[in-house]
């Protein structure tokens, strides 16, 4: 059982507001041995060509990222977040066609094929982060990361979060309610850009398009 007191004797490892740090031990943080765990998932659950194509773009994206992460000194395992971010839609196909939380179902399906929770964090929390957001470099972990990346990719193109706002608004935000909920996410994914930007020294965030030519195979 990881206590408050394994945190204190790890510093390096951020603590995430509100997030239970046991879902953080040492020995789960290590990546999958290969990519193409990833891929025999997509397979075994049937995941069309359009949602890995766009998962692809996610995790480029969430990769490149967690390597600015890494070159400004903060600890991250750049391997498991591209992971992470392959992963992130595997429930969608599923949820698409017989409805429920396609984060949740995935993240099930994610901590029941690899046992790696730190892993599913990503595929969780990919739609809305359920906390205040972290503070410091904690902003730069592994789910916060995944969500962000998400949230840059229109389908299978890398957009602003201006223009992939718009698109979820006509794709989902046909009654107030769903417009309301979605405002709070949008209000939300703004304030990750830019705790992002700060802590990464990153000013031009939201422009750059994440050079395609760095596209994970
Ligand atoms: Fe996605």
């Amino acid at each position: 059982m990881h206590t408050a007191a394994t945190k204190a004797k790890d510093p390096e490892l951020p603590a995430l507001n509100g997030l239970p740090y046991l879902a953080f031990p040492s020995n789960e943080t290590c990546a999958l041995d290969s990519d193409a765990i990833c891929y025999d998932l997509w397979q075994q659950y049937s995941m069309p060509k359009n949602i890995q194509d766009h998962s692809k773009l996610v995790a480029n994206v969430a990769w490149q990222i967690a390597q600015r992460v890494l070159d400004a000194g903060i600890k991250i395992n750049v391997d498991l977040v591209r992971q992470s971010a392959l992963l992130h839609d595997l429930g969608k196909a599923y949820s698409l066609e017989y409805g429920g939380s396609h984060a949740v179902l995935g993240a099930a399906w994610v901590v029941a094929a690899t046992g790696n929770y730190a892993l599913a964090q990503g595929v969780l929390y990919h739609v809305y982060w359920p906390w205040d957001l972290p503070e410091g470099p904690a902003i730069c972990s592994l789910p916060i990361i995944v969500l962000y990346a998400d949230k840059r990719a229109k389908h299978a193109d890398c957009v602003t979060l201006e223009e992939r706002e718009e698109d979820l608004l006509l794709r989902y935000g046909s009654n107030p309610s769903s417009r309301k909920l979605m405002a709070k996410g949008f209000e939300q994914i703004r304030n990750i850009e830019r705790a992002l930007s700060d802590c990464l020294d990153w000013g031009d965030l939201d422009a750059y398009s994440f050079d395609s030519r760095r596209l994970v195979n």
